[in-house]
């Protein structure tokens, strides 16, 4: 997978990349990050990037000549070769693990770091071929969404992760077939580690018994207990198996006896 990143903060990324899951990816030759800095795109004295807006108002706009020459460049570079362009704005489609699924697909991804002021509609319209915001709030510029997004995806390609169980159980993944045989997309469930006892917090006695199946069912009943309280709108799309809806039904007893507050 070949990360395009257009910014101008070039070394905003230079730490991410070189520590953690995204230098291990590109040590392992399955990742490589090609910085573009903006300015390079420029062809005035100054390197503006930047112009302020048409209609009046505050703050700066980003133009749309250099953009559209760095992504020209890359295409040509490429000579023909497809591949999604992606403008990072709090505008876009949210970010979402589907979202990274799809994009992990891809062998190609450029990704435009905009400012939170905007970017000249115009790369939105004719340029970029998707729009991705990583959450409804407003960063002030979208290099820390383009690390998002690379990381996300990065962690999906096949062999990036030492062991491929860790993505398949997490919270949220539908990347393959969790316990039980079915995909999920659940929150996770709890993990401990030693000591069993801290400070006469105790870990739950079944993580210790041994039993694989006691813990399969414990751990799901968490999951599925954590989701209800946390993101019942999630249990929506979740395939429900006979066991869950009776831990659904369960809970939905208890909180009506007793209203359980949820988290
Ligand atoms: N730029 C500013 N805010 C953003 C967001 N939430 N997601 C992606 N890019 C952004």
């Amino acid at each position: 997978m070949v990360f395009d990143v257009i910014t101008i903060f070039p070394d905003f990324f230079r730490s991410i990349l070189e520590h953690g899951l995204l230098k291990r990816a590109m040590v392992a030759g399955h990742v490589e990050v090609r910085l573009r800095d903006l300015r390079d795109f420029t062809n005035d004295r100054h390197r503006s990037v930047d112009d302020r807006p048409f209609g009046g108002g505050p703050g700066m706009v980003f133009k749309p000549e250099p953009i559209f020459r760095a992504v020209e460049t890359l295409k040509a570079e490429s000579r023909g070769a497809n591949f999604p362009v992606i403008l990072l704005s709090p505008q876009g489609r949210l970010l979402t693990q589907a979202v990274a699924e799809e994009l992990a697909r891809e062998s190609r991804i450029v990704l435009i770091s905009g400012r939170y002021e905007g970017v000249d509609e115009r790369v939105a319209e004719n340029l970029a071929s998707d729009e991705v915001s990583i959450g409804e709030y407003v960063l002030s510029g979208g290099e820390l969404a383009a690390a998002v997004v690379m990381e996300v995806v990065a962690r999906l390609l096949p062999g990036v992760l030492g062991n491929e169980e860790s993505c398949e159980q997490e919270s949220f993944s539908s990347c393959g077939q969790s316990v039980g045989g079915r995909k999920h997309g659940m929150l996770d469930f709890p993990h401990y580690t030693r000591p069993a006892d801290f400070r006469g917090l105790c870990v739950p006695e079944v993580l210790l018994s041994g039993d694989h199946e006691k813990i399969r069912q414990w751990r799901r009943k968490r999951a599925l207990e954590k989701t209800w309280r946390r993101r019942p709108d999630l249990l929506q799309s979740i395939e429900l198996n006979d066991e869950d809806r009776r831990i659904l039904d369960q809970l939905q007893r208890a909180a009506c006896e007793a209203p359980i507050q949820r988290d």
